[in-house]
């Protein structure tokens, strides 16, 4: 792969090629500690982060690599005087071996990559996609049900603007039997085309009003933030469904539970000590995913 631009990139071979790339690198780091030895990577970030941007700095230079940054491209780039992303990337990867970038705008990383001559990654796309999200969260999801066929997944909370959603359910679709329950009030349901393209890849997607809708034994859930920022209209009527205690008894000891991240109220601290709460799990995770996905797309490197 020349750019990591959408999930739909990704096969179930090519996806378990990459976990058993990220843990080689997770199990073996000494290996890969040059990896980029005299490449530079710039991340171009037009929207905040924490853990994308800074897992990909550490990912490139746990990798050996040296890293060129604009944490605050919207408004600390030339971005503020009219300049496209393709005339920024024109520019900047005469700089850099490769680009890390996260925008507001859904078609930018497609926009990107149409003028890029090195890889872009894209580190989250408006309201679009965000695969980097979506491949550590499955990793996540690997590592504690292995087989993943036949799994039940409840999505929840912002459906239409969440990005790493999109992305997730875009994955789950390569394994077998997957069933998917989306859990959000109907300002906030997932759009018709990735309904239509879970179901045109095989899996099965069910709309829920309540938690109870959602089976006890349903394998994961993966709660989210309402996108506050992305809201075209102040005026939309939201409803928001908090997972605490009390909810989270409900399902079974085996339910995992995951969330990109940041949160705000819809996960209680109380959960945080539950052995089913896995989302500071998957920071972690994502950079190990980010390296394998710098040294492999970089290098050309498959896992041995
Ligand atoms: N999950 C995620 O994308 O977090 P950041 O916005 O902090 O990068």
């Amino acid at each position: 792969m020349k750019h990591i631009i959408s999930c739909e990139q990704f096969s179930r071979s090519s996806l378990e090629e990459l976990f058993i790339h990220t843990d080689d690198i997770r199990n073996n780091p000494g290996k890969y500690s040059n990896s980029l030895e005299n490449k530079v990577v710039a991340t171009l970030f037009y929207e905040p982060s924490t853990r994308t941007r800074l897992s990909f700095e550490a990912a490139i230079l746990r990798l050996g690599g040296k890293n060129i940054s604009t944490e605050n491209a919207k408004e600390a780039s030339s971005a503020i005087k009219g300049e496209s992303i393709e005339d920024t990337v024109r520019v900047v990867q005469g700089y850099c071996d490769a680009i890390v970038m996260r925008h507001y705008d859904k078609n930018s990383a497609t926009a990107a990559a149409s003028v890029a001559t090195v890889p872009i990654f894209n580190a989250g796309a408006g309201s679009g996609e965000h695969p980097t999200q979506g491949l550590l969260d499955m990793y996540t999801i690997f590592r504690h049900k292995p087989g993943i066929d036949g799994i039940t997944v409840a999505v929840v909370g912002d459906l239409r603007y969440g990005r790493t959603v999109h992305s997730l359910v875009k994955l789950l679709t390569l394994y077998k039997n997957i069933t998917i329950y989306g859990l959000s009030c109907e300002a906030l349901a997932l759009p018709q085309e990735y309904i239509d393209y879970v179901e045109e890849h095989g899996a099965r997607y069910f709309a829920c009003q309540t938690f109870a809708d959602v089976p006890a034994d349903v394998d994961v859930i993966y709660q989210t933030r309402t996108q506050l920022e992305r809201f075209e209209n102040a005026g939309i009527e939201i409803k928001e469904f908090i997972i605490d205690k009390n909810v989270m008894n409900r399902f079974s000891a085996t339910t995992l539970l995951l969330h990109p991240l940041p949160r705000n109220a819809e996960i209680a601290s109380e959960m945080d000590d539950d052995p089913r709460a896995l989302y500071f799990e998957q920071t972690h995770n994502g950079m190990y995913i980010r390296m394998a996905l710098l040294d492999g797309v970089m290098n050309g490197t498959k896992p041995n």
